[in-house]
């Protein structure tokens, strides 16, 4: 009898404890599964999406994002008129409509038809300048006066401007060295300026 209890007791001890240990672990494992899922989801924002920027709407979703309206220049090549350079020897943006010139490919490139030196005085358009047909990396002229591939993809370095008003006031004012550079580049002429002994070496001259 005596012995049934102390059994009984021991089977009820180890069994809480048996209780005890597997709820303490599925509590444990609960809350690390929590802290995994937390982790996951990454650090938590600091400052919502909205209030990060002028656009006011959620990055992840365009459906309430309203643009103001905007268009490009209509005008055809020749009836436009260039724009004075942002600031000395930036790339000009395109002054005309670009509508059927675009895209450009590895056959087709019409920004060529009416820009390269060889044609661009007879249609009235600006030559490419010099520095186009140069190739820097290995710094020699292009062979046959040929635009340099690296020149070749126009509009990654030349736009159209749009009616667009700016939405942040810009304080940027250039500063051109003479009154032509307003309207054209001497990039040629001053990319050895500041670099010492660049205009002797590799020069013809003593
Ligand atoms: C049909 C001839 C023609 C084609 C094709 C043409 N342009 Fe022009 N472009 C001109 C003329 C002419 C001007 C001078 C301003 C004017 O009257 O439009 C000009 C001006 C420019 C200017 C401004 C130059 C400056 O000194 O401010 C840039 C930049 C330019 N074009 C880039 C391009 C690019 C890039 C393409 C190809 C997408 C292209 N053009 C295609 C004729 C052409
Ligand atoms: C890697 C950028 C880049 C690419 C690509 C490029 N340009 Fe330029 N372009 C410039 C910069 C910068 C200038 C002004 C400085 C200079 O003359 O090098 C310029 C100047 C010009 C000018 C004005 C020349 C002058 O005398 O004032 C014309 C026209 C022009 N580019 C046409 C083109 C055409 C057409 C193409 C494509 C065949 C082209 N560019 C490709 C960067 C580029």
């Amino acid at each position: 009898m005596w012995h049934k209890v102390r059994f009984g007791v021991l089977v009820g001890m180890l069994l809480a404890g048996g209780l005890w240990a597997t709820s303490h672990h599925h509590k444990h494992a609960h809350k690390k599964q929590q802290q995994e899922e937390k982790q996951l989801e990454g650090p938590q924002p600091l400052v919502s999406d909205t209030e990060i920027g002028l656009r006011t709407i959620p990055l992840e979703d365009e459906k309430d994002l309203k643009l103001h309206s905007y268009d490009f220049h209509k005008k055809p090549p020749g009836e436009s008129q260039r724009f004075e350079r942002a600031y000395e020897n930036a790339p000009p943006m395109i002054p005309h409509d670009t509508t059927g010139l675009l895209p450009i490919t590895k056959e087709s490139n019409q920004c060529l038809g009416c820009h390269a030196p060889d044609v661009a005085s007879s249609v009235g358009a600006t030559p490419v300048p010099k520095s186009h047909l140069f190739d820097f990396r290995n710094n020699h002229p292009t062979k046959d006066g040929n635009v340099s591939d690296a020149r070749f993809n126009c509009t990654q370095c030349h736009a159209p401007q749009a009616n667009a008003q700016p939405l942040v006031k810009n304080n940027f004012k250039p500063v051109f060295t003479n009154k032509t550079l307003e309207f054209r580049s001497d990039f040629m002429d001053v990319v050895d300026v500041g670099v010492k002994g660049a205009n002797t070496k590799g020069s013809s001259k003593p």
